[in-house]
């Protein structure tokens, strides 16, 4: 649709009062942003832009770790590119060890000297992965030279928080007592904190976020809901807090599965209410599926943009089924997995189980859902995306010493500075997209985002999710002067484009024009572009 057709189509549709006021808007644009700097939502917790790293494929053995010994720069063992570039996008939790693999780990193996630890077969033995690998090497037979040490060591290096995955399919609530009294007891006041000293960690770890299974409803365990939390009340009962402020995370749905989390929290709020004021976090997990990482056109462009945008829908609905039960909303969502999901064949070494490559697609995916999660900043507390490295919706690939950022760190990076900001309402106003999905029409918004306030600086980030239209696009901050602005884009004209090795400067982000007259912002989103503008107001 062109412009003028665009603006005709507003005002006869009455799309916004905003797009009709002169007196806030001038001059012909494709779509616009009003800011309401007066209308917060809500602190967007520096947590909503967290990482996921499994003993799976690539994640943990070749990307994180590559041991002390190693010729590959690394830090206690730990990649130094990779902490480099958490340290840049402000990285501010890490979830580990799973996944599936968490309810098949047993935390015991891996702590004590490295030599003494055993070697255990992976949970993701069981993929046809394994069979193209031979079935050898550490993603198979884990050697468990990366256990608890390593991983709050890594964190630390990082400068996140650790967020701990408990097992509850394979082990006892009392491993599990066991395992926050190795990771938190005083020092040198258990058997277990003096075995952690001896590895060099005499202080507590003061390990806070503790997830309480995964996908309980599948590989999990495969429980029923109810069953589920049954186990959920054994395992965070008296669990030892050491004065740690605990934060518990119960497994919530596959997607938007209603009846899980109904059935969960009508048993344990309504049929005999669990007090328990550590229980804080309901984890969803949503993954977006594509056929291949690379191949794809203009419909399977869309499909998986649509597919990521679905998250805003399932916050919504499981906000609601939570809040029936539970009133005071003291369990907020904890989104610990979602990226695109493809089919193998793109990883960039056999041994990376479920390595993808990354491209603006999947760069415009991860912003809608990070801009999702700033517009839903009162819900969800906690998010993760799956997972950091030679993964799914991965931010880095590394192999062996060579080592690439994804366009997905980009965006993190774009977004780190809506971190700890106050999230504020804004109105995104644009043309829908129409195409169509398995020979249905379906719509896209033509322009999406999130805007946030921290002190004088407002920010605002969006994107063009048109494959072909770039979109000059006016902002105006309602409540606030305009005074400069400044902008970051994301884009390529190829929409298949990636990094390599050999090219890993192929996608990057740089700055783009920006100008401001009459309180006006003003900036063109070019095609499949992801874009962050900082405002400094008055
Ligand atoms: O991220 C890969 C896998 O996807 C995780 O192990 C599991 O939790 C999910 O099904």
């Amino acid at each position: 649709m062109h412009r003028r057709d665009f603006l005709k189509s507003s005002a006869l549709a009455g799309l916004s009062f905003a797009l009709c006021d002169k007196h806030l808007w001038g001059g012909a644009a494709d779509a616009r942003v009003e800011i309401l700097v007066d209308e917060p939502i809500g602190t967007i917790s520096p947590n909503l832009y967290g990482h996921f790293t499994e003993h799976i494929g690539g994640v943990i053995y070749d990307g994180v770790w590559v041991g002390e010994n190693s010729t590959i720069p690394n830090r206690n063992g730990i990649r130094a590119a990779l902490l480099d570039g958490l340290k840049k996008i402000h990285a501010p939790i890490i979830r580990w060890p799973g996944g599936c693999f968490a309810d098949s780990y047993d935390w015991r193996d891996g702590v004590g000297n490295k030599k003494d630890r055993p070697t255990r077969t992976n949970f993701w033995e069981v993929t046809p992965d394994a069979a193209r690998m031979k079935e050898s090497g550490p993603q198979i037979f884990d050697p468990n030279e990366f256990g608890t040490n390593e991983f709050v060591q890594f964190c630390r290096l990082a400068g996140a928080e650790p967020y701990i995955a408990a097992n509850i399919r394979s082990l006892s609530a009392l491993d599990f007592d066991h395992w926050v009294e190795y990771c938190n007891s005083p020092a040198g006041s258990t058997t277990l904190a003096r075995m952690r000293a001896s590895q060099g960690f005499a202080d507590p770890m003061n390990v806070r976020y503790w997830g309480i299974g995964n996908e309980s409803w599948g590989c999990g365990g495969n429980f029923l809901p109810e069953d589920y939390a049954t186990e959920f009340r054994r395992f965070t009962s008296w669990v030892p807090r050491y004065g740690v402020d605990l934060q518990l995370i119960g497994s919530g749905p596959n997607g938007n599965d209603i009846d899980w989390t109904h059935r969960f929290f009508e048993k344990n709020f309504a049929t005999r209410k669990y007090d328990n004021p550590d229980f804080v976090g309901w984890s969803v997990h949503h993954y977006s599926s594509g056929k291949d990482a690379l191949q794809y056109d203009p419909a399977e462009w869309y499909g998986i943009l649509r597919e990521a945008n679905e998250i805003e829908q399932i916050i919504a609905d499981q906000w609601t089924t939570m809040g029936r039960f539970d009133r005071q909303h003291q369990v907020k969502l904890v989104v610990d997995e979602y990226g695109p999901w493809y089919k193998s064949g793109t990883e960039l070494d056999p041994t990376h189980i479920f390595g993808q490559q990354i491209t603006m697609r999947d760069a415009l995916a991860t912003a809608l859902t990070l801009d999702s999660f700033n517009r839903n900043a009162d819900k969800v507390s906690v998010a993760a995306c799956a997972q950091l490295v030679n993964n799914l919706n991965a931010l880095f690939l590394a192999h062996g010493d060579k080592f690439i950022e994804t366009p997905n760190f980009y965006v993190f990076e774009m977004y780190a500075g809506h971190q700890g900001a106050q999230a504020v309402r804004a109105q995104f106003s644009a043309p829908d997209i129409h195409f169509t999905e398995g020979g249905h029409p379906t719509a896209l918004r033509g322009l999406n985002g999130s805007a946030s306030r921290k002190g004088n600086r407002v920010k605002v980030t969006m994107v063009n999710p048109d494959i072909e239209a770039p979109k000059l696009t006016q902002i105006a901050v309602r409540g606030a002067r305009v005074e400069t602005a400044s902008a970051v884009i994301l884009s390529s004209k190829d929409v298949h484009a990636h990094n390599t090795f050999e090219r890993p400067d192929t996608i990057k982000s740089s700055a783009l024009d920006s100008s401001v007259a009459t309180g006006l912002v003003s900036v063109t989103v070019p095609a499949g572009a992801v874009v962050a503008v900082d405002i400094v107001v008055s």
